[in-house]
């Protein structure tokens, strides 16, 4: 991949962060400018994914999965500090901008809340798709800013990038486990009016 040397302007002037080539040219800026944008909608998706986790790890049944959901809200609550320092690495202030993508897979996985009854494995099934639909629409904007802060010569950005989506995988990995162990197969055995609950089935 042929990675440009120019030497580093950057736009304030600072000189404390790594060479970018914000300075190359009209298209660079452009493509510069567009980078921000997308930090600025991955940015508010974490915040929001923040907010949101405390009720999936409330409807969660397995105490796996619920352990599971809250090493991500920890984690989450780390990419959200670490996609400040990227935000610095382009002298740019932390900004949010609403995300309706996000938005709308996490209200999917509200509704699945709202669909499934409580203390069930199919509930746990529904909540680890919803959950991984997240994982995917991370990996698949930290690997795309990655790769971005590489061809715009931010190093320091893309690595910070980097470590997320790794850790985004892994993630999503782990809720891959989940499911494939013994969720989907708890569900499989499941049926209604199995559980210890009132029957006002109708
Ligand atoms: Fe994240």
């Amino acid at each position: 991949m042929a990675r440009n040397s120019v030497s580093k302007q950057s736009q304030t002037g600072k000189p404390s962060i790594k060479p970018s080539s914000a300075g190359k040219g009209a298209n660079n800026s452009m493509l510069l400018e567009f980078f921000g944008e997308e930090l600025k909608d991955i940015y508010y998706a974490e915040k929001h994914i923040v907010k949101t986790l405390p009720k999936m790890i409330k409807a969660a049944n397995s105490p796996e999965l619920q352990q599971a959901f809250t090493e991500h809200l920890e984690l989450s609550k780390t990419h959200v500090t670490r996609l400040e320092e990227v935000f610095s690495t382009i002298d740019k202030k932390p900004q949010a901008k609403k995300c309706e993508a996000i938005e709308g897979i996490t209200k999917e996985g509200e509704s699945i809340i709202d669909e499934t009854e409580k203390g069930t494995a199919t509930r746990d099934v529904g909540l680890i798709m919803a959950a991984q639909k997240v994982e995917h629409y991370e990996i698949s904007t930290y690997g795309g800013l990655a790769q971005l802060a590489r061809t715009l010569g931010l190093e320091d950005a893309a690595e910070l990038l980097h470590t997320t989506l790794e850790e985004e995988k892994e993630a999503d990995e782990t809720l891959s486990q989940l499911a494939e162990e013994h969720i989907n197969y708890d569900a499989s055995e499941e049926s209604e009016g199995d559980e210890d609950m009132e029957d006002d089935e109708e």
